[in-house]
């Protein structure tokens, strides 16, 4: 059975797209056969930044116009995608969550995946807290700003409160150096754990880099990129430090509530 790792966030542009498409470059490379989704129902962007042209997408098998099969594609000589699209406001409020059966489905398909890496959406709405509550991971991407300190401690408040969400692993991006990023992270997790039942691990830091920026403009991966070694081993470390990580424990519960029949 596949692996599911989140990515979310709260606030938005901290780099959860960047760093799903990068984690998952490297994921599969290191560890097995990857699918990425793009949950990001309003504003997909995951298959720009890997420069590929979807033929299919997730809406198309919300709107029932292909089977979920057919919108995952194999990007040549990396992970495979479900990709997203632009502008399906109408369509969500309409029909409720989406994605409150999409985990479960992709589980049970015929291809089957070791990981499936979710990009999320911004926000801590019901359709990012569906996705993370069906993750065996859920990563937070944390930035040096007060407000992303607060909107990763409201999403992590809202999938404890509504999700009964337990563990969460913490990405800083954008940091300026190892010390800081570890400094950030040590601040927020004694205010998370200060008040909330949750446990939180540290899984590493990306500096902030031009050559990221630029990279997301070229829409190449920056793992893809010659002469980038020292961030391939940021993403490494995390992937490391990802799969090394006990499962998330709402996961627990639903794998072993499903082994009771
Ligand atoms: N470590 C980094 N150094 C420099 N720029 C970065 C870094 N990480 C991400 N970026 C840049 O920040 C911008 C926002 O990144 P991205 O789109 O991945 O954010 P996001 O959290 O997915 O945004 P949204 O909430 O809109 O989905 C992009 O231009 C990206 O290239
Ligand atoms: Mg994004």
């Amino acid at each position: 059975m596949s692996t599911v790792i989140s990515i979310a966030s709260g606030k938005g542009g901290v780099g959860k797209s960047s760093l799903a498409v990068n984690f998952s470059i490297r994921l599969q490379e290191i560890a097995g056969s990857t699918l990425l989704v793009d949950s990001d129902l309003l504003m997909a962007n995951a298959h720009i930044l890997m420069g590929f042209r979807p033929e299919l997408s997730l809406v198309d098998v919300i709107e029932k116009k292909c089977a979920l099969s057919d919108a995952i594609q194999k990007i040549p000589g990396t992970v495979s995608i479900l990709p997203g699209r632009s502008g399906t406001s109408v369509l969500v409020e309409k029909d409720g969550d989406p994605l409150e059966t999409l985990v479960p489905q992709i589980r049970s398909l015929k291809e089957s995946y070791d990981y499936v890496v979710m990009d999320a959406a911004a926000g801590a709405g019901d359709g990012v807290l569906n996705a993370l509550s069906h993750s065996d991971h859920v990563v937070i991407v944390l930035l040096g700003q007060a407000t992303s300190f607060v909107d990763a401690y409201a999403l992590i408040k809202n999938a404890y409160i509504e999700r009964r969400i337990t563990q969460f692993s913490v990405v800083v991006n954008m940091a300026d150096n190892k010390v800081k990023a570890q400094t950030l992270y040590d601040n927020f997790e004694r205010t998370v754990c200060g008040f909330l039942p949750v446990s939180l691990i540290y899984t590493g830091y990306i500096p902030l880099r031009d050559a990221i920026a630029r990279s997301s403009k070229k829409c190449k991966p920056i793992v893809q990129a010659p002469g980038e070694k020292h961030l391939i081993e940021h993403i490494d470390t995390v992937v490391h430090r990802i799969l090394a990580a006990p499962l998330s424990t709402s996961r627990q519960t639903e794998v072993v509530a499903s082994d009771c029949g």
